[in-house]
């Protein structure tokens, strides 16, 4: 028996390990199921699936016939670079990244195994296709974001055997860049939210590109003069390894201002997105007819990331040259591990692969037993079914949204009807409550408070009505918005924190950070100057800034402060006050707060506000308690006076540590908190240039105090000190005008392991909320997919324009028009979709299921979205299934033969 491993990561992204035995494939599998991380950023090395694949075939490590893989060793990859380099003079500060592949694999003794081969990276992705496609011959096109020095690739495979490359693109010419920077002009995610940019293209017209890209005999060019000249100003750091982004700014200049974040997508954006849809598609057509000339083969093998464009590949088969496409499920990195093994079984056995992968499961399967141990870990109510699918099949129907959790898992990005949620795709409602329902949002650990209009919160002490203060990023101006909802769920595993002397953050991994990075050379960066969502996972150990004061707070002025008045005795001369001028009476409270307090002695009801006569406050104090309604005079180092009104409003502040400002005082405008603020840092306070800093023992009033600082446009933290045994704590306010921001370095993020609950709300609009964390107060993110259906392979022509069998959910068809009200909640407003088609022999149980459904309701088609929550990895065993469902809403848990009830 010969077996060969293939492994991918440490030098490319999505780290992940494949296990070929004599040639058939047994194992495949990516490392961020097991650790959770998507895309296992910060982990680079597929341990956890270098053990599963092992473990799968039940072998040591020490059986392995050898090892490839996915990406070309350090001399390869130097030597490339080097000959690249003489060529193009430009690219020659790249060195850095030469060196630094180096360095990585450095880091691990695994590399030193003297059965390891390097195979390029392309070439990989290339074998990852056509070695498992079926095909004896076939083109080959490779596109992704960035290989060693290649950015396409087109090829040839022979015999089921040979590869022979036919002609590369350089980095420069890289689409999958390209189709980046595109998504980040548009206000998305780069390297993962390319499939909206996708989906947005349908609804635009494509605008002119010529100077961006332009279609050759042989190919395509991204390279125009003006790129040249642009790229010359930032050759440096753009050839620092950063993504070639001078692409970026060459689209501001071509389309005007980049869209951010949230704002409102235009008839221009939709315009700009079909742009760049109709490139990728024009270079893929080119390219394959450019393969087609030279080869007169008609089938074609795609992979790299840039192949997973439905839209795109679907118009490539309708082209007349093409007879068939196989389009590798893991078109991502991970499937150059299954690239590199294939290259390593045919290096060894000199045999030609016979193999197809006709389907994605290979993955961890988990037993009913195993299953059930886990169950009974919990308290959850469980119920065994013979029939499990025939049993999910009638919930659909009545409109239940399932975890559907059977056989092995998948591999690549598309959970394809073994770890997926299943609804009902005949109700139109239905993508909302999914969305809403289902796919959660990223959270806070259980430390953090959030700012509500009722003052600081703990996250659990939320009320459903719950009204908190959130930020206008166009204006950075503070508002409030009721919350749409709560989220609250038991998260084991790996969070984010972000810790500095004002920042203090510990957030889920898919977390939305509101954030603005920071690179070496800003001055003449192309990078966004401008704040926006980022994963939390993304900027760790990256330099950025993150929000820590405001610009704007509206807030209500108030005429009048009105006293309460007081019961008195039936005979008694006492003169009630009504009203005071707010802003002396805010004035008075602030001197009352820090300095003042009440005393009752016979008879007398006695306010006292404590000032020395040196004092340099002595003189403002007077002033102001001098046109309040009573008569005050100066004694033993403070100022007294009796009321009985007065001091009737005022005991309710008790002592020192126990003070704090009304609550409705502190929704009152920005110029009246100034009159508080500064009549409160007289007495406790300091003050110097924009610095200011705030004592008190109260922890109510140091709130109340951070508070007021937040609405008048300081960035805060509050330190506690803790003082002798006898003497209460002291909080310490510290405020600053100076800088609206807080730097976070490389070395103030980390990982850390987390077990408890965490939390977040919703709300309407900006979804940027106020927290703190241990009295660091930092402004952090909150937070569509569309659906896809499975259908049954037999019916696929009843429901999509010309379709084929594609298991992967790769190709996107037309729904005919008569059955688009059959499926409303899994067509595209374009009237297109991304169907599954199943077929028995793939996956049984899914087909029973789709069947089932179909004998009821007379529509063989369900909706399937990823079981996972946002941002989180596809769920890898029964423990994982359990969590996530625990947390989402979902109605039901079909995990083997069990059924779970919410
Ligand atoms: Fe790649």
């Amino acid at each position: 028996m010969v077996y060969t491993l293939g492994i991918s990561g440490i030098n490319s992204e999505n780290p992940a390990a494949a296990l070929v035995k004599d040639g058939t494939l047994i194992a495949a599998v990516e490392e961020e199921r097991f650790n959770r991380i998507k895309h296992s950023k910060g982990f680079p090395f597929p341990q956890k699936s270098i053990r599963y694949c092992l473990e799968h075939a039940e072998i040591k490590f020490s059986e392995l016939d050898s090892i490839g893989v996915g990406w070309g060793s350090p001399v390869q990859h130097f030597k490339r670079e080097l000959l690249l380099a003489l060529r193009r003079p430009i690219l020659l500060p790249n060195y850095k990244s030469w060196v630094s592949v180096y360095k990585k694999e450095k880091q691990y003794p695994f590399f030193r195994d003297r059965r390891i081969s390097y195979h390029l990276h392309h070439l990989s992705h290339a074998s990852s296709a056509f070695h498992v496609s079926g095909f004896k011959k076939a083109n080959i096109i490779t596109m992704d974001g960035r290989g060693e020095t290649t950015s396409t690739m087109l090829a040839v495979g022979l015999d089921s055997r040979d590869i022979r490359v036919l002609k590369e693109f350089s980095l420069l010419n890289s689409i999958g860049a390209l189709y980046e920077s595109f998504t980040d002009y548009l206000g998305f995610t780069r390297h993962s939210h390319e499939g909206k940019v996708m989906g947005l293209a349908s609804y635009g017209e494509p605008l002119n590109y010529d100077s961006i890209m332009k279609l050759k005999n042989q190919g395509y060019s991204l390279e125009t003069l003006d790129r040249y000249l642009h790229m010359l100003r930032r050759v440096k750091r753009k050839l620092q390894g950063e993504k070639l982004d001078s692409f970026k700014a060459l689209l501001k200049k071509t389309y005007g201002p980049l869209r951010k974040k949230d704002a409102p997508i235009t008839k221009k954006h939709q315009d700009v997105a079909a742009t760049i849809q109709v490139i990728q598609e024009r270079v893929v057509a080119r390219l394959a007819e450019v393969l087609y000339d030279k080869t007169g083969i008609k089938n074609f093998c795609l992979a790299g990331g840039s192949s997973l464009n439905c839209v795109s590949n679907g118009k490539l088969l309708e082209s007349e040259f093409v007879k068939e496409i196989y389009v590798q499920p893991a078109s991502s990195d991970s499937g150059t591990a299954i690239g590199a093994a294939y290259l390593e079984w045919i290096k060894l056995s000199g045999k030609p692969s016979n193999f197809k992968m006709e389907h994605a499961y290979w993955g961890p399967e988990f037993t009913n037993e195993q299953i059930l141990e886990e169950l009974k870990k919990t308290k959850l109510k469980y119920r065994y079914y013979k029939d499990i699918s025939g049993t999910v099949a009638e919930l659909i129907n009545k409109g239940k949204i399932i975890g559907w959790f059977q056989g092995r898992m998948e591999i690549g990005p598309r959970a394809l009807g073994n770890r997926s949620i299943l609804a009902n795709p005949t109700d139109r409602k239905m993508k909302d409550k999914v969305n809403l329902q289902v796919k959660h949002r990223e959270c806070y650990d259980e430390k953090t408070e959030i700012l509500t209009q009722g003052g600081w919160k703990k996250f659990k002490d939320i009320s459903d009505n719950e009204i908190v203060a959130t930020l206008n990023p166009k204006n950075n101006k503070l508002g409030y918005q009721k919350i749409l909802k709560k989220v609250k769920y038991k998260y084991n595993g790996k969070m984010v924190r972000f810790k500095n002397k004002r920042i203090d953050l510990l957030v889920t991994p898919n977390h939305r950070i509101w954030a603005k990075k920071i690179f070496n050379h800003q001055k003449d960066s192309s990078y966004p100057r401008y704040f926006e969502f980022r994963n939390a996972i993304d900027l760790l150990r990256k330099e950025h800034l993150q929000i820590k004061a405001i610009e704007k707070w509206k807030g209500i002025e108030e005429k009048y402060f009105v006293l309460p008045k007081i019961k008195i005795e039936k005979y008694s001369h006492l003169s009630q006050i009504h009203k005071i001028p707010m802003d002396l009476w805010l004035e008075f409270l602030g001197y009352y707060l820090s300095e003042g307090c009440v005393c009752y002695d016979k008879g007398h009801h006695t306010i006292l506000i404590s000032q020395g006569k040196k004092s340099r406050h002595l003189g403002k104090i007077q002033n102001c308690l001098n046109k309040l309604p009573y008569k005050w005079h100066y004694n033993v180092k403070s100022f007294r006076t009796s009321n009985k009104q007065l001091y009737g409003y005022l005991k309710q502040f008790g002592k020192c540590e126990g003070k704090f400002i009304p609550r409705e005082l502190l929704d009152l405008s920005e110029r009246q908190l100034t009159i508080l603020f500064e009549a409160l840092m007289c007495g406790d306070g300091y003050k110097r240039g924009k610095q200011c800093k705030y004592y008190t023992t109260s922890k109510e009033l140091a709130e109340n105090v951070q508070e007021i600082c937040l609405k008048l446009g300081y960035s805060i933290y509050t330190s506690k000190e803790i003082r002798a045994p006898k003497r209460k704590n002291l909080y310490v306010i510290r405020a600053n005008k100076g800088s609206k921001t807080s730097w976070v370095r490389k070395n103030q993020s980390n990982i850390e392991d987390y077990s408890g609950y965490v939390y977040c709300v919703s709300v309407p609009k900006y979804h940027i909320l106020c927290v703190k964390r241990n009295e660091k107060v930092v402004f952090s993110g909150n937070s569509w997919r569309p659906f896809a259906p499975s259908a049954l392979l037999e019916v696929a022509d009843e429901y999509f324009e010309n379709a084929r069998h594609d298991p992967f959910m790769i190709l996107s068809f037309n729904v005919k028009k008569e059955k688009q009200k059959d499926i409303p909640a899994v067509v595209h407003v374009d009237g297109t979709t991304r169907p599954q088609t199943v077929r028995k022999k793939d996956n049984e149980r899914y087909y029973k299921l789709i069947k089932d459904f179909g004998d009821i309701t007379g529509i063989p088609v369900v909706l399937n979205t990823s079981f996972n929550d946002k941002e989180e990895p596809l769920v890898c065993s029964p423990l994982d299934a359990i969590n996530c469902f625990k947390r989402t809403n979902l109605d039901y848990l079909a995990i083997g033969n069990y059924l779970v009830e919410n």
